[in-house]
């Protein structure tokens, strides 16, 4: 077996099914076009929702000119404001699991807030029908002057961000602003980052069914339980007559984590006609109606002594958000526990612009927070005549620096000495402009990469079937990062059932509860909870084996074990499925919740590592590539190193996105004139060089008993701040403003 990267060093193979390259198991089904994704799926009588989407950003809807449209060839109906049914808002609560994207429901009101918001939704029965017609929907407005899409035209430049402080989004340890004042070296300067769309390759999609009082919706969804809540809420139904099925989603990377209005009027057109109604948004609809890393502004002042100890540090971050739903990034959020420094201030605002909500986009926060640190400390690397990876050492934090706590594991240090070996740092020349190979100038840069390592509660249900396949259910998705995979090598790995007898069902919210498909905390979540219902499911069949006459009576219960698919003890051995079959029972299985303890309280608990790139910047053609990139992460125990790296992988081309390519851009009227695949630019595999992923394997058992802490995010981070230090290393040319496009280089 070989990985995208072309290697697999022997500490990758571990353990008997966990800790092991295995490819995915839902693999064939994808390359063959069996996997159902929600817009795959078909129903009988199906229609198709298509959205219309105002032309103006601000202002409000005066009224829609729909008669055309209705005679259009298959066209049903058209939902605006003045025939929508009244619904609820969700209460749009993170802790009870019903979370929404945009608040305000779809037609709600007649305010426009954005270009792209939602003003008609036509169902006709083809898809070509509702989008013809959808065309020949106009609207008459009162167009507001002055939207403001560009949160940078409203920064001075110096003193104070814009926008406003968040409450809970201020704070501070120590003397920071005395303490700056006083340093001997000190640095003050402003980073920026552009919007950023999440690009998913499908699109995001609903297929909404009513049968009777109960509704079933087929979504490209990173959280089914919080969507049939959010359902419940808005139709003010009980959660069992909701069911959200997601089984295979084509990315999200946060876009999916909560429901957007698309759902809700695919859901209400369905039940008013009383037919399935289908909705695939168009790609362009992705860029204004499906959220997008917001835009951020920062500010990072550094206070330093002569040998490069961190005094203070002030991190004030910005970003954009909307009218209609608040996203708040803080990307400012973890500078605290970066470094050790007693002197720290962090706050983070909101300006309100005229776009949809933004929501998380992969290391949200963190993604943007650690370009603008990373670059600073690069900058006052140079200022102190320091190589920048002593100085992150320099400052290296023992414990916590936030809140004082051990960490549960660190190997940080470990981290920064083996990628900067894998990557030839020593061979860095500080000079700017001074490695060259032919017409090409080389920079080298680095960062450090960060990601909090979370842990939820879930449940899990666990069978075991008379022909001794192993049912494992819970109602987590795989959003493409593998999943399924980890829960059949788990299960397996408990069980000692073959992975290929292991049936994992997943993306279904009628499923046991379990945890959305984002903040890198899945794994840590749903395994404890797998392993959980296996030992309820082995107490049940201890029971059933020690029964009077029953071929482990007497045993000691607390002795038996599962090896191979059988019941063990001692040298006894007794199949599962012959237990089955003697007390003639198609299932045995079990429920179980699992979640964190009191470790949380004890331990902090992050991932950490480092990432190295060159770049290479050629004058005369005026071409900046990214030419290399090593980055050895530290992520406790990978249940499966093939899809880990695939996600440091995965991050690592996003952090590139953001460090040259991506961003969406509005005019001064709020018009979004990239919202396309081909004028928003992406990191492409012509842009890709080889990236070399290192792994460290130390099991973090604080957090659970598999030792993992996950691995979706951390990849992202540091990268682009790594590729703006080695483009200063190229040429000279300090640049914060992200992406950087090649007018900045000129
Ligand atoms: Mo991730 S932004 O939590 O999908």
């Amino acid at each position: 077996m070989t990985t995208e990267s072309g290697k697999i060093r022997e500490q990758d193979v571990r353990g008997q099914h966990t800790g092991m390259q295995k490819p995915r198991i839902d693999g064939t089904l994808k390359l063959t076009g069996g996997a159902d994704y929600a817009v795959d799926r078909n129903l009988p009588n199906q229609t198709y929702g298509y959205p219309v989407t105002s032309t103006i950003a601000r202002g409000r809807l005066k009224s829609l000119e729909l008669d055309e449209a209705l005679a259009m060839p298959g066209v049903l109906d058209i939902f605006h404001h003045d025939n929508f049914d009244s619904l609820s808002r969700s209460p749009n609560s993170f802790a009870e699991q019903n979370l929404t994207s945009e608040p305000r429901l779809p037609f709600e009101d007649n305010e426009i807030a954005y270009h792209g918001q939602y003003i008609a939704f036509v169902v006709a029965d083809t898809f070509n029908h509702a989008r013809a017609a959808a065309m020949k929907v106009t609207a008459n407005y009162e167009r507001d002057d002055g939207a403001i899409t560009d949160i940078k035209a409203l920064d001075s430049g110096e003193g104070e961000l814009p926008g406003e402080v968040q409450e809970g989004d201020a704070s501070s340890r120590g003397d920071p602003d005395s303490t700056l004042e006083a340093a001997s070296v000190k640095l003050d300067q402003r980073y920026s980052i552009a919007q950023e769309c999440h690009a998913v390759m499908e699109m995001h999609a609903s297929l909404a069914n009513w049968e009777g009082d109960a509704l079933t919706i087929y979504e490209s969804s990173q959280g089914v339980v919080f969507q049939r809540n959010a359902l419940s809420k808005i139709f003010a139904m009980p959660p069992e007559k909701v069911t959200v099925i997601s089984h295979f989603i084509g990315s999200g990377f946060g876009s999916k984590l909560f429901m957007w209005p698309h759902a809700i009027m695919t859901a209400v057109a369905s039940r008013r006609l009383g037919r399935p109604v289908k909705t695939m948004l168009p790609r362009s609809q992705e860029f204004t109606a499906t959220g997008y890393r917001p835009t951020s502004l920062q500010r990072v002042r550094l206070g330093a002594d002569d040998s490069g100890k961190l005094l203070s540090i002030h991190h004030d971050g910005c970003n954009e958000s909307s009218p209609t739903g608040k996203h708040d990034d803080t990307v400012s959020g973890s500078t605290p526990k970066m470094y050790a420094c007693d002197h720290v201030a962090v706050t983070n605002r909101l300006v309100t612009v005229n776009k949809c909500p933004p929501c998380p986009m992969r290391a949200p926060g963190e993604a943007s927070g650690s370009f603008a640190l990373e670059t600073a400390l690069d900058e006052l690397a140079v200022q102190l005549d320091m190589d920048p990876l002593e100085l992150r050492k320099k400052n290296f934090a023992e414990t916590d620096p936030a809140d004082g706590l051990p960490w549960s594991s660190n190997h940080l240090i470990e981290c920064w000495d083996s990628a900067a070996k894998r990557f030839g740092w020593d061979k860095r020349q500080s000079t700017p402009g001074a490695m060259r190979d032919g017409d090409e100038l080389i920079g080298y840069g680095m960062a450090t990469q960060s990601w909090e390592a979370m842990r939820l509660s879930s449940s899990a249900r666990v069978g075991f079937r008379a022909d001794g396949s192993l049912l494992v259910a819970c109602g987590t998705q795989d959003i493409g990062t593998g999943t399924y995979t980890i829960v059949a090598q788990t299960a397996s790995e408990l069980t000692g059932i073959p992975i290929e007898m292991i049936d994992v069902q997943l993306g279904d919210s009628s499923l046991p509860t379990g945890p959305l498909s984002g903040g890198s905390f899945a794994t840590a979540t749903v395994l404890p909870a797998v392993a959980a219902a296996v030992k309820e499911a082995l107490g049940q069949l201890t029971e059933l084996a020690t029964a009077e006459g029953a071929p482990f009576a007497g045993v000691e219960t607390d002795t038996i074990g599962l090896e191979n698919g059988e019941l063990v003890s001692g040298h006894r051995r007794l199949a599962v499925t012959e237990l089955l079959a003697h007390n003639r029972l198609g299932l045995v299985d079990a429920e179980a919740s699992a979640g964190p303890g009191d470790e949380q309280g004890q331990y902090s608990f992050r991932s950490f590592g480092a990432v190295f790139v060159e770049v290479r910047w050629d004058p005369e053609i005026s071409r900046l590539r990214l030419a290399r990139v090593v980055s050895t992460i530290d992520i406790g125990r990978a249940i499966n190193p093939l899809t880990a790296r695939n996600q440091v992988e995965g991050g690592i081309v996003m952090g590139l996105g953001m460090g040259l390519f991506e961003q969406a851009e509005f005019d001064h009227s709020g018009y979004p004139y990239n919202a396309n695949l081909a004028d928003y630019i992406l990191p492409v595999n012509a842009d890709i060089p080889e990236i070399d992923v290192e792994l460290l394997d130390y099991p973090d058992y604080r957090l659970n008993e598999f030792g993992a802490r996950g691995v979706g995010e951390i990849g992202l981070t540091g990268v682009a701040a790594a590729i703006s230090n080695a483009v200063y290393n190229a040429t000279g040319k300090r640049i914060r403003d992200m992406p950087i496009s090649i007018e900045k280089m000129l």
